[in-house]
């Protein structure tokens, strides 16, 4: 199982989610952490490079929630890289509250669906801006990680 996970993190928080999820996720994994300039915040993003992700098994997206939305970067990132059709596709994400995790699902399925993703997984973790982000939150996204692979092996036995 070849995993790419691409993700974009500001202060930090969706990295350890990140972090902890590779941990629970296990075997090959590529990951790829799309920079964000304090100047971005405001800007609209578009990609300015791309990535072919027909060589992986599954691809995870992770980001954070900026002003209702899923962060641009991630979003623009999803809509212009290569090989995404049909590939296996998990998404976490973090957010201040818990409230925003209905909006940021129906930001960023409209664009999976747009690219016509078979998406295994989705997990959100509210942070308070990190004051939250405790060792129990990691370790359910970690077991999160490891259930999930559990279940992608047990599907390509069948
Ligand atoms: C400029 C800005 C806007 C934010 N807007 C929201 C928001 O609309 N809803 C929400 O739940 N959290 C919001 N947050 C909180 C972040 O989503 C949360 O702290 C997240 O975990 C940050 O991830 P990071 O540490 O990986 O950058 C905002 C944070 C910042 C800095």
């Amino acid at each position: 199982m070849k995993t790419l996970i691409v993700y974009c993190s500001k202060t930090g928080n969706t990295r350890k989610v990140i972090e902890s999820f590779a941990k629970g996720l296990g075997g090959e994994i590529d990951i790829l952490n799309l920079d964000l300039t304090p100047e971005g915040w405001l800007k609209n993003y578009t990609s300015t490079f791309t990535l072919d992700v027909s060589d992986y098994n599954l691809v995870c997206f992770g980001g954070w929630v900026m002003g209702m939305r899923v962060h641009p970067f991630l979003i623009a990132y999803i809509k212009s890289c290569y090989g995404l059709e049909e590939k296996k596709v998990v998404v976490l994400l973090t957010g201040g509250t818990t409230f925003s995790k209905n909006h940021a699902y129906e930001d960023i399925i409209g664009v999976l669906n747009e690219r016509k993703v078979n998406l295994v997984g989705f997990f959100y973790t509210p942070t308070l801006l990190g004051l939250t982000l405790n060792k129990k939150k990691l370790r359910l996204v970690e077991e999160f990680g490891r259930s999930l692979m559990k279940n992608l092996e047990k599907d390509d036995e069948v």
